[in-house]
Protein backbone atom coordinates (compact mmCIF):
# COMPACT_ATOMS: atom_id res chain seq x y z
CA UNK A 1 0.00 0.00 0.00
CA UNK A 2 0.83 3.27 -0.74
CA UNK A 3 2.39 5.71 2.44
CA UNK A 4 1.28 9.05 2.54
CA UNK A 5 3.59 12.07 2.75
CA UNK A 6 2.71 16.03 2.90
CA UNK A 7 5.53 18.99 2.35
CA UNK A 8 4.52 22.38 4.33
CA UNK A 9 7.10 24.90 2.21
CA UNK A 10 8.30 28.24 4.11
CA UNK A 11 10.68 30.56 2.63
CA UNK A 12 12.05 31.02 -0.76
CA UNK A 13 11.70 29.78 -4.40
CA UNK A 14 14.61 27.48 -3.63
CA UNK A 15 12.58 25.62 -0.86
CA UNK A 16 9.82 25.33 -2.97
CA UNK A 17 12.31 23.46 -6.18
CA UNK A 18 13.34 21.18 -2.94
CA UNK A 19 10.27 20.12 -1.84
CA UNK A 20 9.43 19.01 -5.23
CA UNK A 21 12.79 17.33 -5.36
CA UNK A 22 11.96 15.33 -2.16
CA UNK A 23 8.79 14.47 -3.05
CA UNK A 24 10.55 13.16 -6.92
CA UNK A 25 12.79 11.04 -4.53
CA UNK A 26 10.65 9.61 -1.32
CA UNK A 27 8.24 8.40 -4.64
CA UNK A 28 10.98 5.75 -4.90
CA UNK A 29 10.33 4.53 -1.57
CA UNK A 30 6.85 4.07 -2.47
CA UNK A 31 5.78 7.70 -0.85
CA UNK A 32 2.37 9.50 -2.27
CA UNK A 33 1.89 13.04 -2.14
CA UNK A 34 -0.88 13.78 0.02
CA UNK A 35 -3.29 17.33 0.99
CA UNK A 36 -4.91 15.50 3.69
CA UNK A 37 -2.69 16.56 6.61
CA UNK A 38 -5.15 13.83 9.14
CA UNK A 39 -3.87 10.37 8.13
CA UNK A 40 0.23 10.83 7.12
CA UNK A 41 3.17 8.39 7.12
CA UNK A 42 5.15 11.57 6.99
CA UNK A 43 5.05 14.98 7.76
CA UNK A 44 8.00 17.33 6.35
CA UNK A 45 8.72 20.82 7.52
CA UNK A 46 10.84 22.55 4.92
CA UNK A 47 12.23 25.68 7.04
CA UNK A 48 13.26 29.69 6.44
CA UNK A 49 15.17 31.05 8.70
CA UNK A 50 15.65 34.92 7.14
CA UNK A 51 13.69 36.96 9.19
CA UNK A 52 12.84 36.58 13.20
CA UNK A 53 10.66 34.28 14.89
CA UNK A 54 11.21 31.57 12.17
CA UNK A 55 12.48 29.06 15.02
CA UNK A 56 9.15 30.19 17.08
CA UNK A 57 6.95 29.73 13.82
CA UNK A 58 8.16 25.87 13.68
CA UNK A 59 7.66 25.23 17.14
CA UNK A 60 4.32 26.09 16.85
CA UNK A 61 4.26 24.30 13.47
CA UNK A 62 4.60 21.00 14.76
CA UNK A 63 2.81 21.60 17.94
CA UNK A 64 0.26 22.07 15.64
CA UNK A 65 0.57 18.66 14.01
CA UNK A 66 1.25 16.89 17.36
CA UNK A 67 -2.59 17.76 18.71
CA UNK A 68 -3.44 16.15 15.20
CA UNK A 69 -2.67 13.35 16.03
CA UNK A 70 -3.14 13.14 19.33
CA UNK A 71 -5.26 10.20 19.37
CA UNK A 72 -3.92 8.49 16.20
CA UNK A 73 -0.17 6.70 15.03
CA UNK A 74 1.91 10.08 15.00
CA UNK A 75 3.79 10.43 11.26
CA UNK A 76 7.54 10.53 10.97
CA UNK A 77 7.96 13.96 11.87
CA UNK A 78 10.90 15.90 9.69
CA UNK A 79 12.20 19.30 10.08
CA UNK A 80 14.15 20.01 6.77
CA UNK A 81 15.51 23.69 5.25
CA UNK A 82 17.35 26.96 6.84
CA UNK A 83 16.38 26.70 10.46
CA UNK A 84 17.49 22.86 10.92
CA UNK A 85 20.64 23.60 9.60
CA UNK A 86 21.09 26.56 12.16
CA UNK A 87 19.19 24.70 14.69
CA UNK A 88 20.63 20.71 14.23
CA UNK A 89 20.40 19.25 17.54
CA UNK A 90 18.29 21.65 19.40
CA UNK A 91 15.40 20.93 18.08
CA UNK A 92 15.36 17.20 18.58
CA UNK A 93 16.11 18.31 22.57
CA UNK A 94 13.78 21.24 22.64
CA UNK A 95 10.44 19.50 20.74
CA UNK A 96 10.74 15.41 20.81
CA UNK A 97 8.09 14.84 18.72
CA UNK A 98 10.10 15.99 15.61
CA UNK A 99 11.78 12.77 14.58
CA UNK A 100 14.43 13.62 11.92
CA UNK A 101 16.15 16.85 11.16
CA UNK A 102 17.92 17.33 8.16
CA UNK A 103 19.76 20.27 6.22
CA UNK A 104 19.48 21.66 2.74
CA UNK A 105 22.99 20.10 1.63
CA UNK A 106 21.74 16.53 2.94
CA UNK A 107 18.53 16.02 0.82
CA UNK A 108 20.49 12.82 -0.97
CA UNK A 109 20.04 11.29 2.21
CA UNK A 110 16.15 12.01 2.71
CA UNK A 111 15.24 8.21 1.36
CA UNK A 112 17.81 6.02 3.37
CA UNK A 113 17.05 8.49 6.51
CA UNK A 114 13.01 7.80 6.19
CA UNK A 115 13.90 3.67 5.46
CA UNK A 116 16.05 3.31 8.19
CA UNK A 117 14.03 5.41 10.65
CA UNK A 118 13.54 3.22 14.02
CA UNK A 119 10.84 5.08 16.70
CA UNK A 120 13.01 6.57 19.53
CA UNK A 121 16.14 6.96 17.19
CA UNK A 122 16.14 10.19 16.15
CA UNK A 123 18.68 11.58 13.52
CA UNK A 124 20.45 14.84 12.66
CA UNK A 125 21.61 15.18 9.68
CA UNK A 126 23.55 18.51 8.60
CA UNK A 127 26.24 17.49 6.30
CA UNK A 128 27.11 20.71 3.32
CA UNK A 129 27.52 18.10 0.69
CA UNK A 130 26.02 20.21 -2.07
CA UNK A 131 28.22 17.65 -4.56
CA UNK A 132 26.53 14.46 -3.52
CA UNK A 133 23.16 15.99 -3.11
CA UNK A 134 23.16 17.38 -6.99
CA UNK A 135 24.68 14.06 -8.45
CA UNK A 136 21.86 12.43 -6.74
CA UNK A 137 19.65 14.19 -7.89
CA UNK A 138 20.94 14.27 -11.47
CA UNK A 139 20.07 10.49 -11.52
CA UNK A 140 16.23 10.92 -10.39
CA UNK A 141 13.90 12.86 -13.36
CA UNK A 142 12.24 16.03 -12.09
CA UNK A 143 8.84 15.44 -12.85
CA UNK A 144 7.33 18.75 -12.56
CA UNK A 145 4.86 19.73 -15.25
CA UNK A 146 3.12 22.50 -14.42
CA UNK A 147 3.42 25.46 -16.71
CA UNK A 148 5.80 27.33 -15.03
CA UNK A 149 8.90 25.38 -13.22
CA UNK A 150 11.88 26.42 -11.27
CA UNK A 151 15.18 24.96 -12.19
CA UNK A 152 18.41 25.15 -9.42
CA UNK A 153 21.93 26.19 -10.86
CA UNK A 154 24.08 27.25 -7.95
CA UNK A 155 23.28 26.98 -4.60
CA UNK A 156 25.23 29.10 -1.47
CA UNK A 157 26.74 31.86 -0.84
CA UNK A 158 29.92 33.42 -0.04
CA UNK A 159 29.45 36.90 0.63
CA UNK A 160 28.44 37.10 3.94
CA UNK A 161 26.54 40.30 4.00
CA UNK A 162 26.51 41.31 7.61
CA UNK A 163 22.66 40.59 7.76
CA UNK A 164 22.20 37.06 6.62
CA UNK A 165 22.00 33.73 7.77
CA UNK A 166 22.24 32.18 3.94
CA UNK A 167 26.18 31.33 4.10
CA UNK A 168 25.46 29.50 7.24
CA UNK A 169 22.18 27.92 5.67
CA UNK A 170 23.12 26.89 2.69
CA UNK A 171 27.03 26.74 3.04
CA UNK A 172 29.47 27.76 0.58
CA UNK A 173 28.18 28.66 -3.40
CA UNK A 174 27.85 25.65 -5.93
CA UNK A 175 27.19 25.88 -9.40
CA UNK A 176 25.83 22.70 -10.89
CA UNK A 177 27.30 21.03 -14.18
CA UNK A 178 26.12 23.08 -17.58
CA UNK A 179 24.99 19.61 -19.08
CA UNK A 180 23.08 18.45 -16.03
CA UNK A 181 21.11 21.42 -15.72
CA UNK A 182 20.51 21.38 -19.48
CA UNK A 183 19.34 17.77 -19.15
CA UNK A 184 16.65 18.37 -16.18
CA UNK A 185 15.63 21.60 -18.47
CA UNK A 186 15.17 19.16 -21.24
CA UNK A 187 13.42 16.84 -18.87
CA UNK A 188 10.63 19.89 -17.65
CA UNK A 189 10.23 21.08 -21.20
CA UNK A 190 9.12 17.38 -22.37
CA UNK A 191 6.62 17.12 -19.91
CA UNK A 192 4.91 20.47 -20.79
CA UNK A 193 6.81 23.43 -19.01
CA UNK A 194 6.50 26.48 -21.30
CA UNK A 195 8.44 28.95 -18.41
CA UNK A 196 11.95 27.98 -16.53
CA UNK A 197 13.01 30.30 -13.43
CA UNK A 198 16.47 29.71 -13.02
CA UNK A 199 17.50 29.41 -9.09
CA UNK A 200 20.24 30.29 -7.08
CA UNK A 201 20.75 32.39 -3.84
CA UNK A 202 23.34 34.32 -6.19
CA UNK A 203 22.07 33.32 -9.40
CA UNK A 204 24.05 35.05 -11.51
CA UNK A 205 27.66 33.70 -9.51
CA UNK A 206 26.70 30.66 -11.73
CA UNK A 207 29.87 29.49 -12.64
CA UNK A 208 31.04 26.27 -14.35
CA UNK A 209 34.01 25.45 -15.88
CA UNK A 210 35.23 22.40 -17.82
CA UNK A 211 37.99 21.52 -20.28
CA UNK A 212 35.95 23.20 -22.96
CA UNK A 213 35.24 26.90 -21.13
CA UNK A 214 33.45 28.04 -18.26
CA UNK A 215 29.89 28.62 -18.40
CA UNK A 216 27.87 31.38 -17.17
CA UNK A 217 24.67 32.01 -16.69
CA UNK A 218 24.49 33.56 -20.08
CA UNK A 219 25.54 30.64 -21.63
CA UNK A 220 22.53 28.64 -19.82
CA UNK A 221 20.09 31.35 -20.94
CA UNK A 222 21.58 30.71 -25.03
CA UNK A 223 21.35 27.70 -25.03
CA UNK A 224 17.57 27.37 -23.36
CA UNK A 225 16.31 30.33 -25.86
CA UNK A 226 17.26 27.57 -28.50
CA UNK A 227 14.29 25.24 -27.34
CA UNK A 228 10.99 25.86 -29.42
CA UNK A 229 8.98 24.56 -27.04
CA UNK A 230 9.89 26.72 -24.39
CA UNK A 231 8.58 30.04 -24.27
CA UNK A 232 9.57 32.50 -21.29
CA UNK A 233 12.99 32.69 -19.43
CA UNK A 234 13.71 34.08 -15.79
CA UNK A 235 16.26 33.97 -12.78
CA UNK A 236 16.21 35.05 -9.19
CA UNK A 237 18.00 36.43 -7.08
CA UNK A 238 21.04 38.16 -8.60
CA UNK A 239 23.60 40.46 -7.19
CA UNK A 240 24.64 43.82 -8.07
CA UNK A 241 28.10 42.66 -7.92
CA UNK A 242 27.74 39.52 -10.70
CA UNK A 243 25.81 41.43 -13.43
CA UNK A 244 28.67 40.74 -16.00
CA UNK A 245 28.11 42.34 -19.72
CA UNK A 246 27.34 39.03 -21.24
CA UNK A 247 24.36 38.62 -18.96
CA UNK A 248 23.20 42.50 -19.98
CA UNK A 249 23.79 41.53 -23.65
CA UNK A 250 21.08 38.29 -23.31
CA UNK A 251 18.32 41.26 -22.54
CA UNK A 252 19.23 42.24 -26.19
CA UNK A 253 19.82 39.49 -27.85
CA UNK A 254 17.45 36.48 -25.92
CA UNK A 255 13.62 36.02 -27.73
CA UNK A 256 12.36 34.25 -24.43
CA UNK A 257 13.94 36.26 -21.25
CA UNK A 258 11.50 38.22 -19.44
CA UNK A 259 12.54 42.33 -19.43
CA UNK A 260 11.49 42.18 -15.23
CA UNK A 261 15.33 42.19 -13.66
CA UNK A 262 14.93 41.73 -9.79
CA UNK A 263 18.27 42.95 -8.41
CA UNK A 264 18.34 43.88 -4.64
CA UNK A 265 19.91 46.51 -3.70
CA UNK A 266 18.82 47.08 0.10
CA UNK A 267 19.94 50.34 0.78
CA UNK A 268 20.48 53.87 -1.52
CA UNK A 269 23.15 54.78 0.89
CA UNK A 270 26.59 53.92 0.56
CA UNK A 271 27.50 54.12 3.78
CA UNK A 272 25.07 51.39 5.12
CA UNK A 273 26.00 48.86 1.92
CA UNK A 274 29.38 48.97 3.18
CA UNK A 275 28.75 48.21 6.97
CA UNK A 276 25.95 45.42 5.42
CA UNK A 277 29.07 44.63 3.52
CA UNK A 278 27.03 44.51 0.19
CA UNK A 279 30.38 44.68 -2.20
CA UNK A 280 28.69 47.32 -4.35
CA UNK A 281 27.72 50.41 -4.52
CA UNK A 282 24.77 52.87 -5.59
CA UNK A 283 26.67 54.27 -8.56
CA UNK A 284 27.42 50.49 -9.77
CA UNK A 285 23.94 49.61 -9.54
CA UNK A 286 22.75 52.69 -11.35
CA UNK A 287 25.78 52.13 -14.02
CA UNK A 288 23.92 48.49 -14.22
CA UNK A 289 20.52 50.22 -14.21
CA UNK A 290 21.60 52.15 -17.31
CA UNK A 291 23.11 49.55 -19.29
CA UNK A 292 20.25 47.13 -18.90
CA UNK A 293 17.89 50.07 -19.91
CA UNK A 294 20.18 50.34 -23.28
CA UNK A 295 20.47 46.65 -23.62
CA UNK A 296 16.13 46.71 -23.56
CA UNK A 297 13.98 49.91 -23.39
CA UNK A 298 11.56 47.01 -22.06
CA UNK A 299 13.49 46.39 -19.04
CA UNK A 300 11.60 47.09 -15.51
CA UNK A 301 13.05 46.62 -12.52
CA UNK A 302 12.48 44.95 -8.75
CA UNK A 303 14.43 44.79 -5.63
CA UNK A 304 14.78 44.01 -1.99
CA UNK A 305 15.15 46.76 0.44
CA UNK A 306 16.42 46.16 3.97
CA UNK A 307 14.88 49.55 6.37
CA UNK A 308 16.46 50.80 9.14
CA UNK A 309 19.75 48.93 9.49
CA UNK A 310 21.45 49.54 12.59
CA UNK A 311 23.44 53.46 11.97
CA UNK A 312 20.91 54.16 9.11
CA UNK A 313 19.77 58.00 9.78
CA UNK A 314 16.99 59.90 7.99
CA UNK A 315 19.58 61.34 5.90
CA UNK A 316 20.83 57.30 4.43
CA UNK A 317 17.17 56.63 4.66
CA UNK A 318 16.15 59.65 2.26
CA UNK A 319 18.76 58.21 0.22
CA UNK A 320 17.30 54.96 -0.40
CA UNK A 321 13.82 57.10 -0.56
CA UNK A 322 15.61 59.14 -3.45
CA UNK A 323 16.86 55.53 -5.28
CA UNK A 324 13.21 54.67 -5.68
CA UNK A 325 11.74 57.47 -6.82
CA UNK A 326 14.92 57.54 -9.41
CA UNK A 327 13.79 53.88 -10.49
CA UNK A 328 10.56 53.65 -10.08
CA UNK A 329 10.53 49.52 -9.39
CA UNK A 330 7.49 48.05 -10.23
CA UNK A 331 7.48 45.51 -7.38
CA UNK A 332 9.63 44.79 -4.85
CA UNK A 333 10.46 43.50 -0.96
CA UNK A 334 10.85 45.73 1.84
CA UNK A 335 11.18 44.43 5.28
CA UNK A 336 12.65 45.81 8.62
CA UNK A 337 15.88 44.77 9.71
CA UNK A 338 15.64 41.80 11.89
CA UNK A 339 18.71 40.57 13.28
CA UNK A 340 19.51 36.99 13.10
CA UNK A 341 21.70 35.26 15.18
CA UNK A 342 25.54 34.32 14.29
CA UNK A 343 25.31 37.15 11.85
CA UNK A 344 27.58 40.30 12.76
CA UNK A 345 24.88 42.85 12.42
CA UNK A 346 23.07 40.66 14.89
CA UNK A 347 24.47 42.56 17.76
CA UNK A 348 24.34 46.13 16.48
CA UNK A 349 22.56 48.88 18.00
CA UNK A 350 19.32 48.97 16.57
CA UNK A 351 16.80 51.88 15.32
CA UNK A 352 14.05 52.65 17.58
CA UNK A 353 11.29 50.28 16.65
CA UNK A 354 8.57 53.68 15.86
CA UNK A 355 11.28 55.07 13.96
CA UNK A 356 11.80 51.84 11.82
CA UNK A 357 7.65 51.57 11.13
CA UNK A 358 7.39 54.62 10.64
CA UNK A 359 9.94 54.65 7.57
CA UNK A 360 8.77 50.99 6.30
CA UNK A 361 5.46 52.82 5.54
CA UNK A 362 7.24 55.84 3.52
CA UNK A 363 9.35 53.79 1.48
CA UNK A 364 6.50 51.17 0.70
CA UNK A 365 4.02 53.83 -0.25
CA UNK A 366 6.50 54.84 -2.66
CA UNK A 367 6.78 51.18 -3.73
CA UNK A 368 3.19 50.48 -3.81
CA UNK A 369 2.82 53.51 -5.90
CA UNK A 370 4.58 53.10 -8.65
CA UNK A 371 3.83 49.27 -8.44
CA UNK A 372 -0.16 50.60 -8.95
CA UNK A 373 1.14 53.60 -11.69
CA UNK A 374 2.79 50.39 -13.62
CA UNK A 375 -0.72 48.52 -13.27
CA UNK A 376 -2.15 51.37 -14.66
CA UNK A 377 -0.22 51.75 -17.53
CA UNK A 378 -2.08 48.03 -18.91
CA UNK A 379 -5.48 49.61 -18.60
CA UNK A 380 -6.51 48.96 -22.32
CA UNK A 381 -3.67 47.51 -23.79
CA UNK A 382 -3.36 44.07 -24.97
CA UNK A 383 -0.69 42.40 -22.94
CA UNK A 384 1.06 38.62 -23.40
CA UNK A 385 0.42 36.12 -21.35
CA UNK A 386 1.19 32.69 -20.46
CA UNK A 387 -1.96 30.97 -18.87
CA UNK A 388 -0.56 28.85 -15.57
CA UNK A 389 -3.54 27.49 -14.39
CA UNK A 390 -7.78 27.45 -13.80
CA UNK A 391 -8.86 29.31 -10.71
CA UNK A 392 -10.56 27.12 -8.06
CA UNK A 393 -14.48 26.69 -8.46
CA UNK A 394 -14.13 29.65 -10.74
CA UNK A 395 -14.66 29.83 -14.78
CA UNK A 396 -11.56 32.14 -14.42
CA UNK A 397 -8.23 31.33 -15.58
CA UNK A 398 -4.71 33.12 -13.93
CA UNK A 399 -1.21 33.71 -16.14
CA UNK A 400 1.28 36.39 -15.73
CA UNK A 401 2.23 38.74 -18.22
CA UNK A 402 5.92 39.25 -18.96
CA UNK A 403 6.58 41.46 -15.91
CA UNK A 404 5.40 38.71 -13.58
CA UNK A 405 2.01 40.32 -12.94
CA UNK A 406 -0.94 38.13 -12.45
CA UNK A 407 -3.82 38.44 -14.89
CA UNK A 408 -7.11 36.93 -14.25
CA UNK A 409 -9.89 36.66 -17.00
CA UNK A 410 -12.37 34.39 -17.93
CA UNK A 411 -11.35 31.25 -20.81
CA UNK A 412 -11.89 27.60 -20.94
CA UNK A 413 -8.94 25.78 -18.94
CA UNK A 414 -7.71 24.44 -22.73
CA UNK A 415 -5.68 27.90 -22.74
CA UNK A 416 -3.70 26.37 -19.67
CA UNK A 417 0.32 25.98 -21.37
CA UNK A 418 -0.87 28.54 -23.82
CA UNK A 419 0.63 32.48 -24.46
CA UNK A 420 -2.70 34.69 -25.14
CA UNK A 421 -3.22 38.49 -25.90
CA UNK A 422 -5.62 39.80 -23.07
CA UNK A 423 -6.85 43.00 -23.35
CA UNK A 424 -6.69 44.77 -19.47
CA UNK A 425 -9.66 46.33 -18.56
CA UNK A 426 -8.84 46.90 -14.81
CA UNK A 427 -6.25 46.46 -12.24
CA UNK A 428 -5.47 46.85 -8.41
CA UNK A 429 -2.19 46.79 -6.84
CA UNK A 430 -1.38 43.12 -7.36
CA UNK A 431 -2.93 42.13 -10.19
CA UNK A 432 -4.50 43.12 -13.51
CA UNK A 433 -8.27 41.74 -14.72
CA UNK A 434 -9.02 41.33 -18.84
CA UNK A 435 -10.72 39.49 -21.31
CA UNK A 436 -9.14 37.06 -24.03
CA UNK A 437 -8.45 39.72 -27.40
CA UNK A 438 -10.72 38.68 -30.13
CA UNK A 439 -8.30 37.89 -33.14
CA UNK A 440 -6.23 35.99 -30.55
CA UNK A 441 -4.39 33.74 -33.52
CA UNK A 442 -0.99 32.87 -30.88
CA UNK A 443 -3.75 30.70 -29.07
CA UNK A 444 -4.28 28.48 -31.68
N1 LIG B 1 21.11 36.84 -2.45
C1 LIG B 1 20.15 37.85 -2.54
C2 LIG B 1 20.86 39.22 -2.53
O1 LIG B 1 22.00 39.31 -2.24
O2 LIG B 1 20.24 40.18 -2.75
C3 LIG B 1 19.15 37.83 -1.41
C4 LIG B 1 18.74 36.57 -0.79
S1 LIG B 1 17.88 36.72 0.74
C5 LIG B 1 17.33 35.10 0.81
C6 LIG B 1 16.42 37.62 0.33
C7 LIG B 1 16.25 38.95 1.01
O3 LIG B 1 16.00 38.80 2.38
C8 LIG B 1 17.45 39.87 0.97
O4 LIG B 1 17.58 40.51 -0.25
C9 LIG B 1 17.17 40.84 2.09
O5 LIG B 1 16.48 41.98 1.64
C10 LIG B 1 16.27 40.03 3.03
N2 LIG B 1 16.97 39.77 4.31
C11 LIG B 1 18.00 38.94 4.52
N3 LIG B 1 18.40 39.00 5.80
C12 LIG B 1 17.60 39.90 6.42
C13 LIG B 1 17.55 40.42 7.73
N4 LIG B 1 18.39 40.02 8.68
N5 LIG B 1 16.58 41.34 8.02
C14 LIG B 1 15.70 41.75 7.06
N6 LIG B 1 15.72 41.30 5.79
C15 LIG B 1 16.67 40.39 5.47
FE1 LIG C 1 22.51 36.78 1.88
FE2 LIG C 1 24.13 38.64 0.91
FE3 LIG C 1 24.43 36.11 0.21
FE4 LIG C 1 22.34 37.50 -0.67
S1 LIG C 1 24.50 37.91 -1.14
S2 LIG C 1 22.34 35.41 0.16
S3 LIG C 1 21.90 38.78 1.06
S4 LIG C 1 24.76 36.94 2.23
FE1 LIG D 1 14.81 31.30 3.82
FE2 LIG D 1 16.79 29.64 3.46
FE3 LIG D 1 15.50 30.66 1.39
S1 LIG D 1 16.67 31.20 5.00
S2 LIG D 1 14.91 32.66 2.13
S3 LIG D 1 14.65 29.31 2.90
S4 LIG D 1 17.66 30.25 1.50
Amino acid sequence: MQKKIFIKTLGCQMNEYDSNRIYDSVKRLGFEKSKDQNNLDCYILNTCHIRDKAKEKVYHEIGRVKKLYKKKNKPIVVVAGCVAQAENQEMLKREPYIDIVIGPQAYHMINDKLKNFIKDNKIEETEFDAVSKFNYFDNIENKNNKVSSYLTIQEGCDKFCSFCVVPYTRGPEYSRPFDKIISEAESLIKNGVKEIILLGQNVNAYSFKNKIKEYRISDLINKLDSYEDLQRIRYTTSHPRDMTDDLIECYSISKKLMPLVHLPIQSGSNKILKIMNRKHTVEKYLEIYEKLLKANQKVEFSSDFIIAYPGETENDFNETLSLVKKIKFINSFSFIFSPRPGTKAANLEQIDKEIAKERLLKIQEYLFKFQLNKNKSFINKSVDVLVENKLDGQRKLFGRNQYMNSVIFEGNKNFIGKNLNIKIENVNQNSLFGKIEKNNMRAA
